[in-house]
């Protein structure tokens, strides 16, 4: 019998160039964004600039998480308690716990068979809540056809937050994800495409709402110490109205995550080398579906998804079980009961009128999901895979 040893919770180690420039600020004891010598850039500014570079926008703010960016992104774009605000059923518990910590009022929107946000719910949820603002997650770093959305945001009037915890290095028809809408957030938590352990990005091309989400982050009177931001009188209008949410990124952090970014873009092929290993193995076996991506996607394979249309509760509970027991970690995104890091929409009990979404369980009942770090060689996958097949055809019978 086939079985898998390696963990899949085992990330890559820090580039040497990481641990060094880590090791050299933490003997400089230099470690807060704020604490430069005259004329220097911390680390954290230097990061801000590179990744603003990246993404090819003018104004990026590193912060303690992608849950914080996302929180300090409701307020800055102006959001009031008790707005409603459009996000997916199909995301993860930060996605809505950010909303919920903003004042907002999430209003969920169906999941669609490519594993993206149903358009013709969101557009019909868009008319019928009169919500104003947006929350997209790309969730599994599936993109939804991207010029739809932007249609349906301009024809409803919506303000656009991306949720790129899983998009970092991706695009839509060669566009950057992170760059369609008003307000972009990235995570750089342990299991995204760069790691810091904990940490996020915001980022805007609006003046306005980056001087309001540097003064949430905990700026002090610094604000004017950011080289990735807006210039220093567009904070005269906000400076005395919005509160200081603490929650910055440190110069260690930024240190690690600097040659990172550098190395992303090499990364992200490394993750779709395995993805398409996995894929066409998986893809072979006629009781598994895998998502056809549309050429217009470039996606970043760090995770992959796939569902066993047909498969009732009982036997994913198997399927999970005794791939499980051979070493392969399957995650089940329909499971009433939330476990790890998934839990499904309803039970985020804390949301007002929590809907009945049946398109949506529908969907998640054999939705199975694994993730593909790095430390996985292509053979692994292989393996992986096969793994995967022998059980489902077993639990087929
Ligand atoms: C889809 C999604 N959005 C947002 C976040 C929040 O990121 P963080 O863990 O950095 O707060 C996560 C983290 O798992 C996520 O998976």
């Amino acid at each position: 019998m086939k079985v898998f040893e390696k963990l899949f919770t085992q990330q890559e180690s820090i580039p040497e160039k990481g641990i060094e420039a880590a090791v050299a600020v933490m003997r400089s004891g230099r470690l807060h964004r704020y604490n430069t010598l005259p004329g220097e850039k911390s680390e954290t500014d230097l990061l801000e600039i590179e990744f603003a570079d990246y993404l090819g926008v003018p104004y990026a703010l590193a912060c303690s998480s992608g849950g914080y960016a996302l929180h300090i992104a409701m307020r800055a774009a102006g959001l009031q308690s008790g707005d409603k605000v459009l996000c997916n059923a199909f995301t993860l518990a930060p996605v809505p716990g950010a909303i919920h910590n903003s004042g907002g009022v999430p209003v969920l929107v169906d999941v669609a068979d490519d594993f993206c946000i149903d358009l013709d719910d969101l557009e019909a949820k868009a008319v019928e809540s009169g919500a104003k603002f947006f929350m997209l997650s790309h969730m599994r770093g599936h993109l939804a056809d991207m010029d739809r959305i932007m249609d349906i945001c301009q024809r409803h009037n919506l303000f656009l937050i991306e949720d790129c915890a899983h998009t970092m290095g991706a695009s839509w028809n060669g566009v950057k994800s992170g760059t369609f809408g008003d307000i972009a957030c990235f995570s750089t938590q342990t299991y995204k495409h760069i790691n810091s352990g904990e940490g996020g990005f915001l980022t805007t091309r609006h003046a306005d709402v980056m001087a309001r989400a540097i003064m949430y982050s905990g700026s002090y009177m610094l604000f004017d110490h950011h080289f990735a931001g807006p210039p220093k009188e567009v904070f005269d209008q906000i400076r005395y109205d919005t509160p200081n949410y603490s929650g910055r990124m440190d110069n260690l952090r930024a240190a690690i995550l600097r040659p990172q970014l550098a190395n992303l873009d090499t990364q992200c092929g490394r993750w779709n080398q395995r993805y398409s290993v996995l894929e066409s193995t998986l893809a072979a076996c006629p009781a598994i579906d895998v998502p056809v991506r549309p050429d217009a996607e470039t996606f970043v394979g760090s995770s992959i998804q796939f569902s066993l249309p047909g498969f009732g509760a009982e036997q994913i509970v198997q399927v999970v079980k005794h791939c499980g027991e051979r070493g392969v970690v399957l995650k089940w995104f329909g499971n009433a009961e939330p476990a790890d890091y998934t839990s499904r929409y309803d039970s985020w009990r804390y949301i007002q009128d929590m809907p009945k979404l049946p398109n949506t369980e529908q969907i998640l009942a054999t939705l199975l999901d694994i993730r593909i770090p790095l430390t996985f060689s292509e053979d692994d996958c292989q393996l992986i895979a096969e793994i995967i097949v022998d059980v489902v055809r077993e639990c087929q019978q």
